[in-house]
């Protein structure tokens, strides 16, 4: 049973999270002199510190016994062997086969799932080795030096962060571009940079029907042609699912790199669409980010659910949006090259687990997915932290961090460590009155002055967080920490008994953008449409005095 009312097990972990909520961060801490160890998982090359979230050995067995009744283990087997787990589509999500071991068995409708996979990487390679060696050439014969992503949501969003978080290893010469919106300004902004001869566009759609990413395909393949560009062949290639529609898109069906259906667009970085990171950084780095994300579904798959980090994070987020009601979360990457990862993040998580009805189509009676957000560090420090320091809602904040930079000047990145720890240490901390009263009395202020200052500089403290240290980003680590995320998005789908897997929340905007597209081309009907959608409509029109 999920976290209702009517689950013993589930009203066991509320009511351990109360004693917990009452001792508060620094209580736990002095009551228990290993905990900063003992709530610490490590890897030889990571290390996620729980310690600063609002739980104890109490509260995470009593979690633990409450995940257990979900069957978390044998359900995530079953879905790695393939058993449809996308039941409102009737797909299977085995976006994990994509990094299986080559003599792993996963087989569906009868088909050798790994071998399909195969493949597909085979030709991955040999495309990507040959862009990167300039064999593989524009219309002119010379060597491809951008490379144009159109590609919305999943077929963007995991690409196009992961190139940026690898980019210390891309190959320089390459420029690697990624259009999403259907605004035009993103396309016109990326082509004014692009030479014709030598741009090649990756129009990756999992459906090869959506319409920002098709708008911004037939925009690039005008730009080409009217930018005296030939043979369109050489310069477009698709990732896709749906090869009737690229072929009728005009792509050759030996440029179109397929997945399948059993693979989610969120999820899918790991297949065809990650072709612009194998071309970005080659296919053995490509390899090893698969490798990363292989080593996490390992330790998600033999792992007992006590030593196991994504249920156990999971568990951590279950606890705080239901236990605490706390409906925000941070990912704060203090890591430039992790600029990407919350927007990346807010897709994986939100689009799965932002959803009201259960799996068997009642309404939920508890909280679901938080909100999640974020900016790197420092640059967030200096915006919203005071919220996460001193406003009224309580933030879940999460730290990435990496031990090494690539890019080491001075002691830069020390400050940039310094200041990570010191967060997380200020939210659990904070300042007290007393503290604050030295402070000023130091500083020679007088006494009514500090009395006026006094409720302003006080920090409550007690503000939870997970700190996530890397000793590197590279392409290894940074799959596996992906991978992790989704686990986690699992673990958690599984325990607030959603349908992680499905998106049916994002087709109703669609379809309502389908039928006001005509009013807004009208130039003299507003169509019928509701009294406030009519009004913006007539603005508009009055506005656009430029026209198309
Ligand atoms: O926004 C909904 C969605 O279906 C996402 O789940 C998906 O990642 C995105 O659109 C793009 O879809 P496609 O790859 O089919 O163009």
């Amino acid at each position: 049973m999920p976290p209702s009312e009517q689950s013993p097990s589930w009203l066991k972990v509320k009511d351990s999270s109360q004693k917990t909520y009452k001792k508060g961060l620094k209580q736990l801490f002095q009551e228990d002199p290993h905990r900063a160890h003992s709530f610490t998982f490590k890897e030889s090359f990571a290390l996620i510190d729980i310690s600063k979230q609002w739980i104890d050995s109490d509260l995470l067995n009593a979690a633990l016994e409450f995940a257990q009744e979900h069957h978390i283990d044998s359900l995530f087997k079953q879905v790695y062997m393939g058993s449809i787990f996308n039941k409102t589509e009737s797909k299977e999500v085995l976006h994990t086969a994509l990094r299986a071991e080559k003599n792993d068995t996963i087989v569906i409708h009868d088909e050798s799932v790994i071998e399909k996979i195969d493949e597909v990487k085979k030709r991955i390679q040999l495309y990507s080795d040959g862009i990167r060696q300039g064999i593989i050439q524009g219309y002119s014969g010379k060597p491809f030096t951008d490379i144009v992503n159109i590609g919305i949501g999943g077929s963007d969003l995991g690409p196009h962060m992961v190139c940026d978080a690898l980019r210390h290893f891309a190959q320089k010469n390459l420029n690697i571009h990624f259009v999403s919106n259907i605004d035009p300004t993103h396309i016109s902004d990326t082509l004014s940079t692009c030479n014709p001869e030598t741009t090649l566009f990756i129009i990756a759609s999992k459906t090869f029907t959506t319409e920002e990413t098709l708008a911004n395909a037939n925009a690039a393949k005008a730009w080409f042609l009217q930018s005296g560009g030939k043979d369109v062949s050489k310069h477009f290639v698709a990732l896709s699912t749906n090869y009737e529609a690229t072929a009728e898109f005009g792509i050759h069906p030996d440029r179109v790199f397929v997945f399948w259906d059993w693979i989610g667009g969120r999820f899918s970085l790991w297949s065809a669409i990650g072709l612009s990171i194998a071309i970005s950084i080659g296919y053995d780095e490509f390899s090893n980010l698969l490798h990363g994300a292989y080593y996490m579904d390992m330790h998600m798959y033999n792992t007992p659910l006590k030593d196991n980090i994504p249920v156990i994070l999971a568990l951590i987020d279950i606890i705080n949006t239901n236990c605490y009601s706390i409906s925000t979360q941070a990912i704060l990457p203090y890591d430039e090259y992790l600029r990407l990862l919350p927007s990346f993040l807010q897709q994986m998580l939100m689009e799965s687990n932002g959803k009201y009805i259960t799996k068997d189509g009642n309404r939920v009676q508890w909280q679901t997915s938080p909100i999640v957000w974020g900016q790197p560090g420092t640059d967030s420090q200096h915006s919203f932290f005071q919220l996460l320091h001193q406003g009224t809602q309580i933030v879940n904040a999460e730290f990435i961090i990496c031990a090494q930079t690539h890019n080491p000047i001075a002691d830069m990145h020390e400050r940039l460590i310094a200041n990570c720890f010191a967060q997380s240490a200020a939210l659990m901390l904070g300042k007290s009155e007393q503290e604050v009263v030295i402070e000023l009395q130091a500083s020679g202020l007088s006494h009514q002055k500090i009395q006026e200052l006094l409720p302003h500089k006080i920090f409550q403290g007690n503000r939870p967080s997970t700190t996530i240290l890397l000793n590197e980003l590279n392409p290894f680590t940074l799959g596996w920490l992906i991978a992790l995320y989704e686990h986690r998005t699992f673990v958690q789908g599984i325990l607030w008994d959603i349908c992680s897997y499905d998106q049916w929340g994002v087709e109703l905007g669609k379809q309502l953008a389908k039928q006001i597209l005509p009013s807004i081309k009208d130039e003299y009907h507003s169509g019928h449409h509701d009294s406030s959608t009519t009004n913006l409509i007539e603005a508009y029109k009055a506005m656009n005095i430029r026209g198309h």
